[in-house]
């Protein structure tokens, strides 16, 4: 008879190797199984990646739950493993302010993040013809890559989904625009370049005039066309979603 905590070992484990980017395995075979340490897929026992069985921890390759010695491990109430461990791995080092601060460039659409600095029309213009306009075309319709501009609005079924038709926030274009643009160098835009290019795409779609300069307090303040067709998604799931 199988007793409980082995039951949750085998139930757990595919679980934590699905979440590591595995498939969900097939539990019919006789060695089959997330663990299994010789069978094909994410899982494999001689195969790179996360849960690759060499490794040592929870996705050990050894197939414990098929039996053998290391069933004991993964059945035992206490957690053997877990015991065993050491306290500190020794790799690593804690993140410091300086470096979180780094990855901290969130801007959110009310404005909260936005550096200073500014940019405007007409120092955009000269960002997007040097950084921009092989991928975005010269009026910023012509791509190749994603069309930036259509001031021609919309009423029920988006026609073009634009900077200037679809994006309910202006903010997002400094979020997005410093994350990952230009597409093959981001990152090499000064806080003003950024938001000199966000005023020139806004000017070319209509949004704001040919003399406007972009900052952390211009920038929230802007009304995009496109601001009032999107609903908070305030649906509530299934009863395993917790409000
Ligand atoms: C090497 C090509 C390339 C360059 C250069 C480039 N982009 Fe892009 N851009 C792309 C691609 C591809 C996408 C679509 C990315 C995606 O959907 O994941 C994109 C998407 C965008 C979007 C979002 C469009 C939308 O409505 O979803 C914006 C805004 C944008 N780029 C701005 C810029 C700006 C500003 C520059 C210059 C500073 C720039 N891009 C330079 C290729 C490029």
């Amino acid at each position: 008879m199988m007793r409980a905590g082995r039951a949750a070992a085998l139930i757990g484990l595919p679980l934590v190797l699905m979440a590591l980017g595995g498939c969900a395995p097939d539990a019919t075979g006789d060695r089959a199984g997330a663990a299994s340490g010789d069978g094909a897929g994410a899982a494999s026992g001689d195969g790179a990646g996360a849960a690759s069985g060499d490794g040592a921890g929870a996705a050990s390759g050894d197939g414990a739950p098929n039996g053998g010695p290391d069933a004991e491990l993964f059945a035992s109430d206490d957690n053997v493993l877990a015991a065993s461990a050491p306290a500190r791995f020794g790799f690593g080092a804690e993140a410091s302010a300086a470096r979180v601060a780094m990855w901290d460039i969130d801007v959110r659409p009310d404005g909260e993040g936005l550096p200073a600095g500014s940019g405007s029309v007409a120092e955009g213009r000269e960002v997007y013809t040097t950084y921009c306009v092989a991928c975005h075309g010269a009026t910023g319709t012509e791509g190749p890559n994603d069309r930036l501009v259509d001031p021609v609005q919309w009423d029920d079924v988006p026609t073009t989904r634009t900077v200037g038709n679809y994006w309910p926030h202006a903010t997002t274009l400094y979020d997005y625009i410093r994350k990952a643009m230009p597409q093959l160098t981001p990152g090499i835009l000064t806080d003003d370049q950024v938001y000199g290019v966000i005023a020139y795409i806004l000017f070319l779609n209509e949004i704001v005039p040919e003399d406007a300069v972009m900052d952390a307090t211009t920038l929230p303040a802007v009304a995009m066309p496109a601001r009032d067709k999107f609903v908070v998604d305030d649906r509530v799931g299934g009863s395993g979603v917790v409000r």
